[in-house]
């Protein structure tokens, strides 16, 4: 990985290691979260921002080996997710987001607003040393079924969160002169 960071920041700031460490993970073993490691889990995902603090959102857990075979078969057969102890579906209620910001409520800010919830919670198991994965491919209809969605909820993410069984090769990043910019006058 080539990362342009000074080594002693990540040592010193281990919220910062966390952003670096954290990779995705498809291939799980399936000894069950400690119930502590669950509730911090459900706790990053709640604690996360939201515009005018709406918490436009439900997080639902999963642990059911069915619902968790269900759920890979709504995400086009991502079958990796099954031996994962918990699954998390992160869901969006635009209408929470309309009610105050209107259209750009229900279009960005919800989306927003879960995808941050999504990431401290990815934080949040790469801190406590699981591995997690953010599965966006899905079939929205599919997924609400699955979960018994309330009509109008949208599905944002499914996030398998386990003990890494392995990982397969880090990714890159594209070079920061294509999407860096400083700006000055
Ligand atoms: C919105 C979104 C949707 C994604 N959907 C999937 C998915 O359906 N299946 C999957 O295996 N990975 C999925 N990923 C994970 C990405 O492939 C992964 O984050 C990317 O390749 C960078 O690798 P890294 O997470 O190891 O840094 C998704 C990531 C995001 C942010």
């Amino acid at each position: 990985m080539t990362l342009a960071i000074n080594e002693e920041l990540l040592q010193q700031y281990p919220a910062l290691k966390m952003i670096f460490e954290r990779r995705s993970c498809r291939s799980f073993r399936s000894d069950p979260l400690p119930e502590d490691h669950l509730k911090a889990l459900i706790e990053s995902l709640r604690w996360a921002p939201s515009a005018g603090n709406r918490q436009p959102w439900r997080f639902y857990i999963v642990t059911s080996e069915q619902k968790k075979r269900d759920l890979a078969d709504a995400a086009f057969g991502q079958s990796f997710i099954i031996p994962a102890p918990v699954v998390f579906a992160v869901v969006a209620v635009p209408e929470e987001s309309y009610d105050r910001y209107g259209d750009r409520g229900r279009r960005l800010f919800c989306i927003q607003d879960t995808a941050a919830a999504v990431e401290n919670l990815m934080l949040a198991a790469t801190a406590l040393g699981y591995g997690s994965c953010w599965i966006g491919a899905f079939d929205d209809s599919a997924v609400s079924q699955v979960l018994s969605l309330p009509s109008g909820h949208q599905p944002v993410a499914i996030i398998p969160v386990g003990r890494p069984a392995g990982y397969g090769r880090r990714t890159e990043r594209r070079p920061s002169s294509e999407t860096v910019f400083m700006v000055d006058d």
